[in-house]
Formats: structure tokens, sequence, C-alpha cells
């Protein structure tokens, strides 16, 4: 069975057919997927959303991009809202240099405030990172991150910092961009990692896999995704598939499975 670690069904592209498609997934081999906010609105609707489905589970937080909404009035009602039943994690976090709003000085105070909701409510947190590289590690390390675990959402740095990550325990989400023919990079790190360590992710309705890349990205595409990992680590389709929906549930603590 398939777990999709991350995935924003709460997106306008899902509008028309959202109840419909979410009802297929078990049907697609689909076991788990956690629903990521990225804005207070998202994380509004993740709430409701995941009430409806027993397969689905809510991460709660604030995308770096979106920082500039937050105030300590709407932060005290993202701290009530995580506390809700089905929340696994605080996330979508971290830091996006790449574009020039928020200002990085935004940015990195709630970044810093939502690493100490996490620490809070014991949940691991999911990490966005996009040209902040030394900065996130930094600050992760400043909170000591390695005691709350996690996961690094579509990795996208070097080998050496992956294994950075790997030292503090964080888990690496894998998604369609390991399928890309420019994915050099990325493949190195992938081929590199324990399988421990790996878990799937769409982060639909973006970043579809080839062969449908360019298209609304849902979770059973992540057959592709997985079929590539087996290729690269020269191991089957299934042993992919059945450890990194272990993975998952170590991670998210479900099951009461061991956090390890
Ligand atoms: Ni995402």
């Amino acid at each position: 069975m398939i777990f999709d670690t991350h995935a924003h069904y709460d997106d306008d592209a899902f509008d028309e057919d959202r109840e419909s498609l979410l009802d297929s997934l078990p049907e697609h081999g689909i076991e788990g997927v956690v629903n990521v906010s990225a804005s207070l609105s998202s994380c509004r609707q993740t709430v409701s959303l995941v009430e409806s489905y027993p397969f689905l589970y809510g991460a709660v937080g604030v995308h770096p991009s979106e920082t500039a909404e937050l105030t300590e009035e709407s932060f005290a009602w993202l701290k009530a809202a995580a506390r809700s039943s089905k929340v696994v994690a605080v996330g979508e976090i971290g830091l996006d240099y790449y574009w020039e709003e928020p200002d990085h000085k935004i940015q990195k105070e709630w970044f810093h405030r939502q690493l100490e909701l996490a620490k809070e409510l014991g949940l691991p947190v999911i990490i966005h990172s996009r040209e902040a590289a030394n900065d996130t590690l930094q600050i992760l390390k400043e909170h000591s991150a390695a005691q709350l675990g996690g996961v690094i959402h579509c990795y996208s740095y070097s080998l050496e910092l992956a294994k950075e990550y790997e030292k503090m325990g964080f888990y690496f989400g894998i998604g369609g961009v390991v399928t890309f023919k420019n994915a050099k990079k990325l493949s190195e790190v992938v081929t590199y990692l324990p399988l421990e360590r790996i878990v799937l992710e769409t982060d639909a309705p973006y970043l579809a896999p080839v062969p449908v890349r360019g298209s609304r990205n849902f979770s059973a595409n992540l057959l592709y995704i997985a079929q590539r990992i087996a290729e690269l680590k020269n191991i089957s389709y299934e042993e992919v598939i059945t450890r990194t929906c272990e993975n998952a549930r170590k991670l998210y603590r479900l099951n009461g499975a061991e956090y390890g």
C-alpha cells in the first residue's frame, strides 16, 4: 500500500472534483495521505477535510512565502488548530529565498516560532527550504530538530548536505522531480540514501512525474516515483512501496509505530 506524505488537496485545482477524487484514492492502493497546509486558509480547510476521510491526515503550518500574513492573533489560532485530531505534523514551514518577499527576517522569525510550536506539541516538522540551505540547517540545529524529527520536503540540495540531515535522523521527501531528465543531483542523493530514510510525496497538484509531467498531480502517480527509486537503488518496486509506507508511518507516528 502506498503512502503520500505530502499533498495539497485543499488547493483550488481540486475544486471541481475534490470529493470524487479523494473517494477514488483507496482504489489506487493509497493507504494514507497527509494534506499539508501552506497558508492560514489552507490550515482551516485541512482541519475540516481530514474529518471526512479515514485515510487522510493533516499538517498545520504556514509556508515561508505566506508568513507575512501571520500576526500574534492568527498564530494563536494556528496553535489551537494544530491540536485538532488527525493533525500529525507542523508544516510546511521553513525558508524560501527564491522570492524577495517576505523579508528574510520575517521568514526566520516565523520559522523559529513554528519550530517552537512543534516542540510544544511534540509533533514532527515538514520543512520547505529553497535556496536557503545554510540558514535552514543552522536554525534547525538551534532548535535541536533531531529530537523533533521530521522530513525535508522536495529535497533539492547536495549530497553533502543530505548527509547532515541524515545524521539528524530526518526523512527525505522524494517526489516527481526524481523522474525528470535533469535530476542528476537528486538521483545521486537517492542512490546514496538508505531506504529507511526515504518517503514518497506528490506535492499534488504540483510536480507531476514523467510520463504525466505537466498534468495535475495526484497520489496515484506515486507509482512512477517508486519505480524510479527502485531503478536507482536496484531493488524491487514492491520493496520501495512497502518500506516507504512503513517509513511514513514512523515519520508521522501513526499506528503506535515507534519514532525512529
Ligand atoms: Ni508542498
